[in-house]
């Protein structure tokens, strides 16, 4: 395994946290570790090798590959179910009465390979129906690492993926392809827009508010600092009335946050 420097540790979780908002300070054994195979593996001899050819990459991909490596991009279809619940029986009746123009935006903030953002599709299916065709129901979706966003857009997913989900899920959202695997259908796929996006740094680019934003078990290695700037952030993104979904171990501190909590790991923005 590549030895790595304490003093080299130090400057590149700094530079991590300052510049992606990841806080792997105190946790510099996992970053030796996965960091040096990937090193190992890029042809480098040397981390500080390395560090100089990453310091001046300007080609933008990098980094995103380096943080991909560093954190997780675990997920699963129906991931803490009870947001979805939460979803079905509150916070879609809610919309349909107050969206008058039937114009219905979410947003999927760290969507990973896509697991999230289809439950989410087949949770507006389940509750439109057929009515669902007088809706414009728009789900974008984001992410930092181009490499899930290709498996997210190409929306195929082995067998196992989908053991979980309910089987009328399963035949009427899913076509079977040969071998193990499962596509989505493509009216599931198309109301799912994907798009890289760094959280942290990136600008916002868009047009209008969401009516919901689901960031969960993103915000994990974000430093207090950041991940209450990205809170307020998605505060100014989310229509009145509208909701935020965090992953159910994150936390949002109430005394200081313009956010309503409802319920673990659900806020509000009043109208
Ligand atoms: C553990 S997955 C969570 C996926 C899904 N939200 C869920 O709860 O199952 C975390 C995702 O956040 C993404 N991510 C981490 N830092 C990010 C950043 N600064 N900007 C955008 N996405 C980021 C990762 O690439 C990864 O796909």
């Amino acid at each position: 395994m590549l030895e790595i420097g304490h003093a080299e540790l130090v400057e590149f979780t700094r530079f991590i946290r300052l510049n992606f908002g990841i806080n792997l300070e105190a946790k510099h054994k996992l970053v030796e570790g996965r960091l040096g195979n990937y090193i190992l593996e890029a042809g480098f001899t040397s981390f500080s090798e390395f560090l100089e050819y990453a310091y001046n990459d300007t080609s933008g991909k990098e980094w995103p590959r380096l943080i991909e490596r560093l954190t997780t991009n675990h997920t699963y279809f129906f991931r803490e179910s009870a947001h979805f619940d939460f979803m079905a029986q509150t916070v879609l009746p809610q919309l349909e009465k107050s969206i008058t123009n039937r114009d219905i935006r979410i947003w999927s903030a760290g969507c990973s390979s896509g697991e999230e953002p289809y439950s989410i599709a087949m949770v507006l299916a389940q509750h439109f129906g057929l009515a669902g065709s007088l809706w414009d129901k728009r789900i974008l979706a984001t992410d930092i690492s181009a490499r899930v966003l290709e498996t997210a857009r190409a929306g195929r997913y082995p067998a196992s993926a989908l053991e979980e989900l309910p089987a009328r899920y399963k035949s009427q959202y899913f076509k079977k392809l040969a071998g193990d695997q499962f596509e989505i259908v493509p009216q599931l796929r198309d109301e799912v827009i994907y798009r890289l996006l760094n959280l942290i740094h990136d600008e916002f680019p868009f047009r209008s508010r969401f009516h919901v934003i689901f960031c969960r078990n993103v915000m994990i290695y974000f430093d207090p600092e950041t991940k209450n700037d990205l809170v307020d952030r998605f505060y100014d993104w989310t229509e009145p009335g509208g909701y935020l979904f965090i992953g159910h171990t994150e936390t949002i501190n109430r005394q200081d946050s313009r956010w309503r909590y409802i319920r673990p790991a659900v806020f509000q923005k009043p109208y």
